[in-house]
């Protein structure tokens, strides 16, 4: 049911991990299955230069959540924002239809890393413009939703 490449990530995840001195952290909760996920950034120069994940889900979810990872690793941060969860998909060869929810999960809680960013940065214009200004301001636990 899934391609060779989401097998490969799952089995062999990239960017999994902490990163203890994050300049933006981003959780999610999938309101779908439950599943949540968390994706820390180190910013330099408004360019993602370094990107971890922790993933509480299904082996989509590990998946994209890597690949996600890999496709804003040295993005600029509005180069990053435009990663979908399509954008996710596709570059893994797809997902069975009943799976493309879990490929949200990397695509938001990458949108929050940043916008967690720019928040502690105190560039709310930006955040504003980049229509993330609502995004930081919800509670991470309210996304979670019960199965
Ligand atoms: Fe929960 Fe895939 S079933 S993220």
């Amino acid at each position: 049911m899934y391609s060779e490449k989401v097998m490969e990530h799952f089995r062999n995840p990239r960017n999994v991990g902490v990163i203890e001195d994050a300049d933006g952290v981003g959780t999610v909760g999938n309101p779908v299955c439950g599943d949540m996920m968390t994706i820390y950034i180190k910013v330099k120069d408004d360019k993602i230069v370094d990107i971890k994940f922790q993933t509480f889900g299904c082996a989509a979810a590990i998946a994209t959540s890597s690949m996600a990872t890999e496709l804003a690793k040295g993005k600029t941060l509005e180069e990053a924002l435009k990663i979908t969860k399509k954008t996710v998909a596709e570059a893994l060869g797809g997902l069975p239809p009943q799976k493309m929810h879990c490929s949200n999960l990397a695509a938001e809680a990458l949108k929050r890393a940043i916008a967690d960013y720019l928040k502690k940065q105190g560039r709310i214009d930006e955040l504003k413009r980049l229509g993330l200004d609502k995004l930081s301001e919800e509670e991470h636990e309210e996304e979670v939703c019960e199965v």
